[in-house]
């Protein structure tokens, strides 16, 4: 009989011999859990309706990140403005165009975040509350979870800079900057950088939210799969909560730094003889069979993290929504949160229309832009290659999720060769910036739509850098290039300058 040491209970599909409480467990925090009683969740396949954490034997917590007919799942909060009880809206789902929308509120709304952002804490005598301000995620807090602040696990991330590089909106002392407007062929263009994170992508901006729900719930071990970013970002807020951190990783396929600081982080690493796709199946299993919370974007609640990007480059923005919204998919919760925080800020009156947005992927490992390509009449899965490792998956868990995102944004869906995304990296590169090859998909899509007339040179655009150059040192960089090893003489140096 299997006991686990991992704080929840094995999911209801796990088989009869693993229906046995956890030897060592540590209880849900039940006033968080009850501060979650009216959040729900909603399966995006056939809209049946669960409740955001489910009791098992003796009251502990079951995961679930599937609805019984397998569809994955999608959160519902109440949209609830601190200051009054009147103006709440039940967020709708993507499939409820009944809702109860307020578009009166929408300045009082920006009138919360913006009296958040403008108050940076003094970390010695701040509150929980203070702190939680000073997040890119929590800021929005009413919009992505409503649990009590003192169970929030946060570095805090996001703040990242929003970089204008478009010929116009560039100016003209940031000449590298401008590069990338000139080569993007954009006039008002703006680059979100998420590699700015702590861990070094946007995936802090989902695990923070992770976390903070594994803690909730009396998780002791998290697990994911991942190309790299997601297990070194579970990793720190593991470590950072006490938990046992564990990621599957595809064997060679992950970037070096990536893998160095997962290692580094403390997370138990496996890596798996297989691609993503072998490793995101195993690790669903492993989670339901051994009650180890699942921390990939198949959790519902990494994706409302996620949704802050959206967030803060809107007030970013003034609160003037982009015509466009650029991004590199794999997995595609990004495109699901992104596109689900605009329909939500619209809903609000925070902004006043939908920006499009455009899902870029790379051309080995395009399943979403075939299925879009045939109207989504089909889902498609396809044996994934490329060199921008962070995006080579096959079967992206966050399909319907993001079908409806690109359907409701009337959005598209487009794919980049490798030397595309060579090419607009070291564009991102020289121009002083900076970011990792899959980021780089951004800038080569914008390109190649611009250059297609789909995105036209005067509409504002913002395209995303989902993670830092630090971390993959060597796709794309030419063989042998390692600075000039000189004598230490004057003449050495000047002969070398010369050149
Ligand atoms: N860019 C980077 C740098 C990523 O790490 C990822 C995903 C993506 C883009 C694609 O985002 O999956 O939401 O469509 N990386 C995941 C990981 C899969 O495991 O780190 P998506």
């Amino acid at each position: 009989m299997a006991t686990n040491s991992t704080g929840l209970q094995p999911s209801q599909g796990a088989g009869e011999e693993n229906n046995q409480l956890p030897s060592a467990r540590t209880a849900p925090n039940l006033d968080a859990v009850q501060a979650l009683a009216s959040t729900m969740l909603r399966c995006v396949e056939c809209l049946t309706l669960y409740p955001a954490i489910e009791a098992g034997q003796a009251m502990l917590p079951i995961p679930r990140y599937r609805c019984d007919c397998g569809g994955v799942l999608d959160v519902e909060i109440l949209l609830k403005h601190p200051d009054s009880h009147e103006r709440q809206v039940h967020d709708a789902s993507f499939f409820d165009s009944d809702t109860n929308v307020l578009p009166a509120t929408g300045a009082s709304w920006r009138q919360l975040f913006d009296e958040r952002i403008s108050s940076s804490p003094i970390w010695a005598i701040s509150t929980d509350k203070h702190l939680l301000d000073a997040s890119g995620v929590w800021r929005y807090r009413e919009l992505i979870l409503p649990v009590p602040e003192q169970y929030v696990i946060t570095r805090p991330e996001g703040n990242t800079a929003l970089y204008p590089v478009g010929m116009e909106n560039c100016s003209v002392g940031r000449v590298g900057h401008r590069q990338i407007g000139i080569y993007a062929g954009l006039d008002r263009f703006f680059l979100k950088h998420e590699g700015e994170n702590p861990t070094g992508s946007f995936k802090d901006r989902g695990m923070t939210v992770g976390v903070t729900m594994a803690h909730v719930m009396g998780a002791k071990a998290v697990a994911c799969a991942s190309t790299g970013n997601t297990s070194a970002s579970l990793a720190s807020y593991a470590a950072q909560a006490g938990m046992r951190g564990i990621v599957f990783l595809p064997a060679g396929n992950v970037a070096g730094g990536k893998l160095a600081q997962t290692l580094a982080y403390g997370a138990t690493t496996v890596q798996i003889e297989g691609d993503f796709d072998d490793a995101m199946r195993l690790v669903e299993q492993v989670c339901n069979e051994l009650g180890i919370y699942l921390l990939n974007s198949l959790n519902p609640f990494r994706v409302e993290g996620q949704k802050a990007i959206g967030f803060e480059i809107l007030q970013q923005l003034d609160w003037q929504a982009p015509d466009w919204l650029v991004l590199p998919a794999g997995n595609l919760g990004n495109t699901s949160a992104i596109g689900k925080a605009f329909r939500q800020a619209y809903q609000l009156g925070l902004i006043s229309h939908m920006p499009r947005i455009a899902s870029i992927q790379a051309e080995g490992a395009n399943p979403f832009h075939r299925s879009f390509m045939g109207k989504f009449a089909k889902r498609f899965s396809v044996q994934a290659e490329t060199i921008a490792s962070a995006i080579k998956i096959g079967n992206p868990v966050s399909y319907t999720r993001a079908r409806r995102v690109i359907e409701e944004s009337d959005g598209i869906v487009t794919s980049v060769s490798d030397t595309q995304i060579l090419a607009a990296k070291t564009v991102i590169d020289r121009s002083g910036i900076g970011c990792e090859p899959a980021s780089a998909a951004t800038l080569a899509g914008i390109r190649q739509l611009v250059e297609g007339g789909v995105i036209k040179h005067d509409e504002r655009v913002v395209g995303i850098l989902t993670g830092t150059i630090l971390k993959d040192s060597k796709t794309g960089m030419p063989q042998g290039v390692s600075g000039i090893v000189v004598k230490p003489t004057i003449d050495a140096v000047k002969n070398v300058l010369s050149q």
